[in-house]
């Protein structure tokens, strides 16, 4: 008898398969990451897709994305740009950002994308000194102990009408434990409860099934004060 989980990557290929095949680019750049031995923690493609698909119902022109690894999720978010759209892109580890600036360049996205070596907070104050337009959508998908950090942010670098996105916020079901020690459910739980306070937010959470096991994503639009 199958598995719950053999359940679920038979699902998710077909949904992939039919909806978000995977061209030589995407594949070359998971490829790559492997044999760098970064770790097989980017979205799956079907959740790449969502992400492009978000990025195109905002019209997306200026994109934040905050945990690069090897610049997958990037492809997918950078595709969904016009030629003359700008993808930032944070990243702690200079190992995975010369990884993802390969498979952004093969992608020929390196025009349009940066990534930017270090840790986020620290990267973020040095962007925001910069005074760039604001993102029109935001995906957060780093060190989840800094999520509340990383909202905060997020708001001050977007507008009215903008799209923030935090992955990962289920963390196997320990989301719903609010005793719980782990840094990452910590803040994670922090970062949902800013988005259900503040004024200038209006959000939800879904969590979902499929070849990355039982996970979730949380939405939220940024709104005028
Ligand atoms: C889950 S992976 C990102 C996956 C990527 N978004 C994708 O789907 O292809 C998280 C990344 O965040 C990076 N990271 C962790 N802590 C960070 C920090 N404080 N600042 C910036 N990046 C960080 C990790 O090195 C890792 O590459």
């Amino acid at each position: 008898m199958s598995t719950s989980q053999d359940l679920w990557n038979d699902v998710d290929a077909y949904f992939t398969t039919l909806l978000a095949p995977a061209d030589e680019v995407l594949t070359a750049a998971l490829r790559d990451s492997d044999a760098a031995g970064l770790p097989a923690i980017n979205v799956a493609p079907n959740q790449g897709k969502l992400l492009q698909l978000f990025a195109q119902l905002q019209g997306a022109r200026r994109i934040l994305e905050i945990g690069t690894l090897g610049g997958y999720s990037t492809i997918w978010l950078g595709r969904a740009l016009p030629a003359d759209g700008r993808l930032i892109t944070l990243e702690y580890d200079a190992r995975h950002a010369e990884v993802a600036r390969r498979n952004l360049e093969r992608a020929d996205l390196h025009r349009i994308t940066e990534v930017r070596v270090g840790p986020a907070l620290e990267s973020l104050p040095k962007l925001a000194e910069e005074h760039p337009e604001p993102f029109d959508l935001v995906f957060i998908d780093a060190d989840k102990a800094n999520n509340p950090h990383y909202i905060e942010w997020a708001l001050k670098l977007t507008r009215p009408g903008s799209l923030i996105v935090l992955d990962n916020v289920v963390r196997g079901g320990q989301v719903t434990d609010a005793g719980s020690e782990d840094p990452s459910v910590r803040g994670t739980r922090a970062a949902l409860e800013l988005i259900a306070a503040h004024p200038r937010l209006s959000g939800t959470a879904v969590q979902t099934v499929g070849s990355k096991g039982h996970d979730g994503f949380a939405l939220a639009r940024v709104v005028a004060a």
